[in-house]
């Protein structure tokens, strides 16, 4: 695992771009792993006006999605699907049938999920894409779940939920429920970047990079993946700055 203390968040997101563009341009067809939430919606930008400027075709590449929430169908202005098209795809000149999200309005949710995961062990990510949680989760893998999971459904914490609220209109309107790809699916990708902006998350990034590796915060899992690049900013790395726990 690879630290790399960025000047600020968009230092963090053009680092990131920094590694997709070279990535891209060596292998046209890298399969890309994609994050939603706030992180990662700078270094969207980035790749959106850098390929308006002509600079980088996403003509070939391929994407997977983390996860998505069980219930919004697709078009819901809070679903996962609805965020990627509207925060990258429909902006860059990827083939939407390259792109990937779990469909959270499955009829068999449980077939989803197999056929996810087995989607994912045949399309091993180059590049995977990570937000944190504020309590150490990667995708919606809360707290507690297991290293070994695969692609699942999942019942949202309460502290996620209300991370999410500021999307809603209130936070009666989160989902209960969300479809994720495992921790196992996610430590499958050739190389993990892990974007972490922001004070809220400098306590679940000390114990990702600092603290055991446990099932209490799955971020530390990554400790023991062979190529993750973890870019934080000043502010989400004040305890690794500090050298010391976080009270
Ligand atoms: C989203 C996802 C989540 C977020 C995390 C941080 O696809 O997998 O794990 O990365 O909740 O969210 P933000 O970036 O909104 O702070």
């Amino acid at each position: 695992m690879r630290f790399i203390l960025a000047k600020d968040a968009t230092d963090v997101s053009q680092r990131a771009y920094d590694f997709i563009r070279k990535s891209i341009l060596q292998n046209p067809s890298l399969i890309l792993g994609l994050a939603t939430g706030s992180t990662p919606l700078e270094l969207y930008k980035l790749m959106i006006s850098d390929h308006k400027r002509g600079n980088l075709s996403y003509k070939k590449v391929k994407t997977i999605n983390l996860d998505e929430y069980v219930g919004l169908p697709e078009g819901h202005p809070q679903s996962y699907r609805y965020f990627m098209d509207n925060n990258l795809f429909n902006h860059i000149d990827i083939d939407k049938n390259n792109t990937k999200v779990p469909r959270g309005n499955a009829i068999n949710l449980d077939k989803e999920c197999e056929e996810y995961s087995s989607f994912v062990s045949t399309n091993r990510p180059d590049i995977q894409i990570l937000g944190i949680g504020s309590n150490g989760h990667i995708a919606f893998n809360e707290p507690g779940t297991s290293f070994n999971s695969s692609t699942h459904i999942v019942k949202l914490k309460d502290s996620t939920i209300k991370d999410n609220a500021r999307f809603f209109e209130n936070e009666s309107e989160v989902p209960q429920q969300a479809i994720t790809m495992g921790i196992k699916d996610i430590m499958s990708a050739k190389m993990i970047i892990l974007l972490a902006t922001g004070s809220s998350k400098a306590e679940a990034l000390y114990r990702a990079i600092k603290g055991p590796i446990t099932e209490d915060c799955p971020a530390s899992i990554l400790q023991t993946h062979p190529n993750t690049v973890i870019l934080g900013d000043h502010t989400s790395s004040f305890w690794i700055r500090v050298n010391r726990e976080p009270e």
